[in-house]
């Protein structure tokens, strides 16, 4: 289908979500601007991978900054002569655990860079944000389906959930009443190619892989809704077309524990893991199930990878790429 091109800033462009997304935008003909820190939340090695990838589309160009500093954006302001179309904003610190260590780092590159971003958006007048944010926000809701709506109390249970939670409400609240379109997505576990060298999907297809010991926080029948990463950027693509401020879970509709994604891996590999149990994470929910309703409602969207063949993918993609990624740092 022929589609208009369009200006696209993406932000995180070098981060797990952020560069999956880019990559789908480039090969519909979009133009699409990068912003990343390459801070050291993990291993940066592999920010810097992602982004020689998009580098090699002539579309795509990128600038290396702090959204901390507002003054970093009228750069890019004052640089280019044209205007975004749409910003995709993903850049942030993200991990519960990291975020009691170091809470000001966390409250600079969600609060902060979130803020600097409505405001750019809205001194630009671009006409449409969209910002994602997390199912951390919900915190343990048991086996309630986590709702979106306004009604709900949402108690954040920490720095990282808080952080993002800020970011939403400065968000809202800077382009309230103005033309800008703001669209929340809030993300559930996401994995697959790609990702992130510190979340349980890929820590763990490396660990088994390698024959290193995997480390498993509790008894692992803590349940998560993991989301194919193919899922996400078609959601986010579809937000291209939403023209209603929302605020949408993207998540998957089943859950699955972490033992039965080790199992996955466990089968597609045809190794066995050698775990090691570790005390539970501080406030790890038990369970984490979105409502998908509002989403199904307004972007018509809903996930199509189960966890098994997801799982089969990534392993997949990680043999394919194991020279390039087996010594990276997985924390
Ligand atoms: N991956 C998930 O499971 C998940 C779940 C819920 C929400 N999210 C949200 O989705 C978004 C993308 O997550 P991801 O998994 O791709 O994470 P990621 O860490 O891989 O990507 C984020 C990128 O943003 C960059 N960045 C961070 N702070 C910055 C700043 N101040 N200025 C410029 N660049 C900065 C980082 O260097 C990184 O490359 C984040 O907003 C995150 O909170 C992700």
């Amino acid at each position: 289908m022929f589609t208009v091109s369009k200006n696209i800033l993406v932000t995180g462009s070098s981060g797990f979500i952020g560069f999956n997304l880019s990559k789908q935008l480039l090969s519909e003909g979009h133009n699409v601007t990068g912003i990343d820190s390459f801070n050291e939340a993990y291993d940066p090695s592999f920010k810097r991978i992602r982004q020689q990838i998009l580098k090699k589309d002539s579309n795509f160009k990128d600038y290396e900054l702090n959204l901390d500093i507002y003054k970093n954006l009228e750069h890019i302001r004052d640089t280019e002569d044209f205007n975004y179309d749409i910003v995709f904003h993903l850049a942030a610190r993200a991990g519960v655990r990291q975020s009691f260590l170091d809470p000001v780092s966390y409250i600079k590159d969600n609060a902060i860079g979130t803020t600097n971003i409505a405001n750019f958006v809205k001194e630009l007048g671009i006409k449409k944000l969209v910002l994602a944010s997390t199912s951390s926000i919900y915190g343990n809701s048991g086996t309630n389906k986590m709702v979106e709506g306004v009604d709900e109390k949402i108690e954040p249970p920490s720095i990282y959930a808080a952080s993002k939670l800020s970011g939403e409400v400065f968000a809202k609240n800077i382009l309230e009443n103005s033309e800008t379109n703001v669209i929340i997505t809030r993300f559930f576990t996401v994995y697959g190619p790609f990702g992130r060298p510190d979340m349980s999907v890929l820590r763990f297809i490396h660990w088994i892989v390698e024959g290193k010991k995997v480390n498993l926080f509790g008894d692992g029948k803590q349940s998560r809704s993991f989301t194919y990463i193919d899922d996400v950027t078609e959601l986010l693509i579809l937000c291209k077309s939403v023209n209603t401020d929302c605020t949408l879970n993207v998540g998957n509709n089943q859950t699955s524990t972490l033992i039965e994604v080790i199992q996955y891996i466990e089968e597609t590999t045809n190794t066995k893991a050698n775990i090691d149990y570790q005390e539970r994470a501080y406030k790890d929910p038990d369970i984490v199930l979105p409502c998908l309703e509002n989403t199904k409602n307004i972007t018509g969207w809903s996930p199509k990878t189960d966890i098994k063949s997801g799982v089969e993918n990534t392993v997949k993609w990680y043999f394919e790429n194991r020279d390039l990624i087996k010594n990276l740092k997985y924390l």
